[in-house]
């Protein structure tokens, strides 16, 4: 009896198997950061660089997150391979509407797991995710806040520099 209870998961299987894709998107998404920091650097955007820079290291705060969550749980969690990323941008503003839609990808993602788990009734998982839901409203604003300043200002030389001047790294 005691080895049966040992063995048992306090997750669902299905859960686990999601966490695992969650851990890889959350991992790509780290990456696909440092991308994107690399072509604001290069281009002298400092403060997009540092943005960038900061989301990259959050990315793999929330890839860890997860990762100890489902070990945690008594889960197998599996250490992401992350495949070729994408360094080509065409401008400033295609960086950041990149990091939006990546943005929302997550969230459809985090919210597809938090169904299931409701449906498994899979309680821990999903109260486990609540925080992810609310890092991802924020996430979401900011990149739609820092977009709408391309709207505001314009896209020539001058207004794209003082765009990233604007671009907060706290
Ligand atoms: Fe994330
Ligand atoms: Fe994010």
């Amino acid at each position: 009896m005691k080895d049966i209870a040992r063995q048992q998961m306090s997750i669902k299987v299905e859960s686990m198997d999601m966490l695992n894709a969650q851990i890889q998107m959350e991992g790509r998404a780290s990456a696909s950061y440092l991308a994107m920091a690399s072509w604001c650097d290069q281009r002298g955007y400092n403060q997009s660089a540092g943005f960038m820079y900061k989301q990259a290291a959050e990315e793999r705060e929330h890839m860890m997150k997860i990762f100890k969550f489902v070990n945690d749980c008594g889960g197998n969690a599996i250490s992401p391979a992350i495949e070729s990323t994408n360094h080509d941008f065409s401008s400033l503003e295609e960086v950041f509407e990149t990091a939006l839609s990546q943005e929302i990808d997550v969230t459809k993602s985090i919210n597809r797991i938090v169904a299931a788990a409701k449906k498994n009734s899979d309680f821990g998982v999903e109260n486990f995710l609540q925080w992810f839901i609310t890092e991802q409203l924020e996430e979401e604003k900011t990149m739609r806040d820092i977009l709408d300043l391309f709207e505001i200002m314009g896209r020539d030389g001058i207004a794209l520099k003082l765009i990233d001047e604007r671009i907060s790294v706290e």
